[in-house]
């Protein structure tokens, strides 16, 4: 089986290194600028320079069974004409929701499932009307696209945060060169008592599997560390997580890794947003479930019968390794390492606050595992 991957980070690197030992081959397609380090060596690297139709890409990727993504930015329009080739999963359609805050919170409330309140408006609308119709302050406001690891999106505690908003919107749309965010979405700010993500894959038969939810912590809108089972949640939220991402997989007849990231608030549990991908929030099951979530994406989107997603051992966690400081060095620091410590790393260039790689981390107990990220704290950052 031959496999496609539109993108070259972290993410097509582990859906290759899983998708090998079941003798599939891949080949990755590269925007024109994207560094491709990540996944050298693991098959053809095909780059885009903006002359290739969707025939010589495909030609380019060496014809491949089925294509698939990292990411959910990239060029719909070229995936739809991709699939007058070959399978591309998941769905052009249902990327092209999740592409977009605005749509994808549609389907969310489309089927019942709760989402914090919000409201969209663009850019010759205003922002007190729309933050007026949630109840008022405060809120986080987010670009309709184009948003990562918290990136495009305002915290808005106060009046002053919102005039400092809405001078930089204002100075922004006034330049006519402008090519950036048109359309934004205001969502209430929740005083969660924390962040649980839920995992599941669907193959084509419509068979499902769900990984067990973990708990993430995040800083400056970047995940730090998950710890999985999220420690003391109750079973009826448990259930809530399990019930929500498999009424998305279901109604959207999803092929794929689908990821659902959710606040807590009492016994009520908030979809924050999806991911049409494999997901940082379910690196842990590489170590700590019998099916690793890249190994599942590649078995379902090769029709193949979905693995096992039980969690083994107690308790488990998965430590985010970010750059410290700019340099060509990719150096694995195999030096954190232990019995119980398994070192993923992504050989990327270092750069601040860069994820250059993850450690899977199993315990017996919280506790422990909280130890051990304060040690991985303590020698690497
Ligand atoms: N409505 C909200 N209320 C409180 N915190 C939020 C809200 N929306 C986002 N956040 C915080 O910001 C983080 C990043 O936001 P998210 O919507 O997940 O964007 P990204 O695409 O950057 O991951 C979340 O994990 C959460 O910690
Ligand atoms: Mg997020």
């Amino acid at each position: 089986m031959k496999v496609g991957i539109a993108g070259c980070g972290q993410l097509s690197r582990m859906l290759a290194l899983a998708g090998w030992p079941m003798g599939m081959q891949f080949s990755f397609l590269a925007d024109p600028n994207e560094p491709v380090r990540c996944v050298e060596g693991l098959g053809e690297i095909v780059r885009q320079d903006g002359t290739m139709t969707a025939r010589d890409i495909y030609g380019a990727l060496g014809n491949p069974d089925v294509i698939t993504i990292e990411r959910e930015s990239v060029c719909v329009p070229l995936l739809i004409q991709l699939k007058s080739f070959c399978q591309v999963y998941p769905d052009p359609d249902i990327v092209w929701t999740i592409q977009n805050r605005h749509r994808e919170k549609t389907l969310v409330s489309s089927l019942g499932i709760p989402l914090s309140p919000w409201a969209v408006f663009r850019e010759q609308e205003s922002v007190n009307k729309a933050i007026a119709s949630i109840g008022g302050l405060p809120v986080v406001i987010k670009s309709t696209e184009d948003g990562y690891d918290g990136h495009n999106q305002w915290v808005i505690d106060s009046d002053e945060q919102l005039q400092a908003f809405e001078k930089e919107r204002d100075a922004q749309l006034a330049d006519a060169t402008y090519k950036g965010i048109h359309e934004w979405i205001v969502e209430k700010k929740i005083a969660f008592e924390r962040e649980i993500s839920v995992i599941g894959a669907r193959s084509p038969d419509g068979n499902i599997v769900i990984y067990t939810p973990g708990q993430n912590t995040h800083s400056n809108g970047i995940l730090i560390h998950s710890v999985i089972p999220a420690p003391g949640l109750p079973d009826s939220l448990h259930a809530k997580a399990r019930d929500y991402v498999s009424r998305l997989l279901q109604d959207t007849e999803y092929v794929g890794v689908l990821a659902v990231e959710c606040f807590v608030t009492g016994d009520e549990l908030l979809v924050n947003e999806l991911a049409p991908r494999v997901h940082n929030s379910g690196h842990w099951t590489m170590d700590g479930a019998a099916t690793s979530q890249f190994e599942n994406h590649m078995r379902a989107i090769a029709g193949l019968p979905l693995g096992d997603s039980a969690h083994c051992g107690d308790v488990m966690g998965m430590y985010n390794l970010l750059g410290q400081k700019q340099s060509d060095d990719s150096q694995a620091p195999d030096h954190l390492m232990t019995q119980r410590t398994f070192l993923h790393w992504y050989n990327k260039t270092s750069r601040p606050g860069r994820k250059l790689g993850h450690l899977n981390i199993l315990a017996e107990r919280e506790e422990e595992l909280l130890g051990a990220f304060a040690q991985i704290k303590r020698q690497f950052g």
